[in-house]
């Protein structure tokens, strides 16, 4: 009888206790950094719709953008203490955890958004989704924005150009490699001082998609951007892993459809607004669009390729491997 006393008291602490860690409704805190309207944004939001579509009364997702809840440098802490619950980080942000996704910033490697869906989907591209889950990160997906463009102070055309100048970078080494390559300063800042920081010309320029260049009005405060398509910005949707598995059964799948959907939904805007965008930019007058000969491009390949070879040990030989033969 004492065992079965015991018995029953424990597993109703656990009930409990499985009660408390879910309070219902379940709230689910999905922070960013950029604008809503955004490819992000537009995902993060159609989740939180789809959800609230659902699963009425069970779980709540409460979407923050533009670094009003967590910025960069800060949010992935908060993820691993339970402050937020989904985050969609660039997959340049995660160098802290694991070195393996710099691959996606090595300059000029994956040739467009097409060949990233193929490398992304294959084998390599799928197991890089768990490769923080001894660090308590699980990957539930990727989402699009797209390839990067250089904005500046002054017209940039060779790679000389850039030399000596100050770029903004997210904090991953292969970037700032990147610029080295080419003579010039990387500076890894937070993406919510980048638009003061080029204002105020404490650094010359910055790179990022057509997107994130519009939607934070970059183009409003620097009179040029070289059209180089040189890297890509993608993200990483992800979780803790204690939150995600602890999810109740029932809850979890619906969680994962609502997630699929709302990345079809991010995906199609970032294919939209990349060409959307930089016609807004370039119809305002704003700023000069350069874009490159071949062989002027393939000027800053041949400057930043070396790159490849320095970080090919941490991003693995065979991802590599993998990533080249996804531009075919
Ligand atoms: C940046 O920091 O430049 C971008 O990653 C911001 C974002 O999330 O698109």
């Amino acid at each position: 009888l004492k065992l079965k006393t015991v018995l029953v008291v424990a597993v109703c602490a656990v009930l409990l206790s499985a009660a408390t860690v879910f309070a219902s409704p379940i709230v689910i805190k999905f922070s960013h950094v950029v604008a809503e309207d955004t490819p992000k944004g537009i995902m993060a939001n159609a989740f939180r719709d789809l959800v609230a579509e659902r699963l009425e009364g069970k779980v709540v997702v409460e979407v923050y953008p533009n670094s009003q809840l967590f910025g960069d440098g800060k949010e992935l802490e908060a993820l691993l203490l339970g402050d937020v619950h989904i985050l969609a980080p660039a997959l340049s942000k995660f160098q802290k955890y694991t070195p393996l996704l710099q691959i996606y910033d090595l300059p000029f490697l994956f040739k467009d958004m097409e060949a990233i869906d193929r490398f992304q989907q294959g084998p390599q591209g799928k197991a890089l989704l768990n490769s923080m889950k001894g660090k308590g990160i699980i990957g539930l997906d990727y989402l699009h924005n797209g390839m990067k463009q250089i904005s500046s102070n002054n017209p940039i055309r060779t790679p000389e150009d850039a030399k000596g100048r100050k770029f903004r970078i997210m904090t991953s080494d292969v970037l700032a490699a990147q610029f080295e390559a080419v003579g010039a300063m990387p500076m890894k800042k937070p993406f919510a001082e980048v638009f003061i920081l080029l204002q105020t010309k404490a650094i010359d320029g910055q790179e990022n998609s057509w997107s994130n260049i519009y939607s934070q009005k970059f183009f409003e405060v620097q009179p040029y951007i070289t059209e180089t398509n040189h890297g890509i910005l993608d993200y990483l949707v992800v979780s803790s892993t204690s939150f995600w598995d602890g999810l109740p059964a029932d809850i979890r799948p619906v969680l994962e459809e609502c997630l699929k959907e709302s990345i079809a939904i991010g995906n199609k805007a970032a294919a939209d607004k990349d060409m959307e965008d930089r016609q807004t930019i370039a119809d305002s007058k704003r700023t000069e669009i350069i874009t490159l000969t071949d062989a002027e491009r393939e000027a800053w390949v041949e400057a930043m390729k070396p790159v490849w070879k320095k970080f090919e040990d941490a991003v693995g030989k065979e991802n590599l491997e993998a990533a080249i033969a996804s531009n075919n």
